[in-house]
């Protein structure tokens, strides 16, 4: 209870004031507490789970200024958390607190976070349905079909939901689909991962466009 209201009181603020010096790397140590031994706990007590998703819904309100309610964003560049696999979003909850993921707001909201929280969230989430959006140009989204099923779809699967440990994409905001891949095609510190920028070294910037108006428009 205590470390809620600490948590609240740590998230209010940061949504007040977004932290703009980046925190000690000291700090980040603490960020880690055996994570995958509590989500396993919470996969096989379904009492457990239940408690923390219900923490994970209470977590969910302030997420919910930028996320959107139920984690359908309405904002082009936030991303939906709505349907996101479990596995993917403990690692990325993992890779901003170490730092590997750099976004000084979302860096600082996470190290305010117990194992508990991030959990909870993760199973709130994962539970709730992405609102459905149709393709603004079709046209555009049919190229990318083609891209996406040449490639893509080997990893994220034929209807982009990935699988426990890869993203789920499909119905993904569109500016954040966008500057995702070029970040990851850069492979700059911002965003770089060993899997995705390979795959996205080779398209062109129309290309990107093409795959993101299919992707975001993915059921
Ligand atoms: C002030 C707006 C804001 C708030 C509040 C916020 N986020 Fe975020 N969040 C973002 C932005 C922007 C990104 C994209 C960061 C990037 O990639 O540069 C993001 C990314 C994420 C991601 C990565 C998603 C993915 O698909 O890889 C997770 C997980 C996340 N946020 C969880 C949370 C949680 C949990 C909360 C509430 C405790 C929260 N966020 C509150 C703005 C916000
Ligand atoms: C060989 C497997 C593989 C292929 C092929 C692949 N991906 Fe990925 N993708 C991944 C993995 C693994 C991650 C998680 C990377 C990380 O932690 O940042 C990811 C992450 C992403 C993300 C970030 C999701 C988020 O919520 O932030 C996007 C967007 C994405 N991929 C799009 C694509 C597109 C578009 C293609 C085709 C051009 C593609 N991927 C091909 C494995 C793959």
């Amino acid at each position: 209870m205590i470390k809620r209201i600490a948590l609240m009181t740590a998230l209010m603020a940061a949504l007040v004031a977004p932290p703009v010096v980046a925190q000690p790397a000291k700090a980040r140590a603490t960020a880690n507490v055996d994570l995958d031994a509590r989500f396993k706990e919470a996969q096989t007590s379904p009492q457990l789970a239940d408690d923390l998703y219900k923490v994970g819904r209470k977590v969910a309100a302030v997420c919910a200024n930028c996320h959107g309610e139920g984690g359908t964003s309405t904002k082009p560049s936030i991303p939906n958390l709505a349907g996101q696999n479990p596995a993917y979003l403990l690692e990325q909850m993992r890779q901003f607190a170490d730092g590997r993921r750099r976004n000084e707001f979302m860096e600082g909201m996470i190290r305010a976070m117990n194992s508990d929280e991030k959990i909870g969230m993760v199973l709130f989430y994962a539970a709730q349905q992405v609102a459905h959006q149709t393709p603004a140009n079709p046209m555009l989204a049919a190229k990318g079909q083609e891209y996406f099923e040449k490639t893509c779809f080997r990893c994220h699967g034929t209807g982009g939901r990935g699988n426990e440990q890869i993203a789920r994409i499909a119905g993904q905001q569109p500016d954040y689909l966008r500057l995702t891949l070029q970040r990851y095609r850069a492979g700059t510190g911002v965003r770089a991962n060993s899997i995705m920028t390979p795959n996205t070294k080779l398209m062109s910037d129309a290309d990107i466009e093409a795959v993101v108006a299919y992707v975001s428009s993915m059921p």
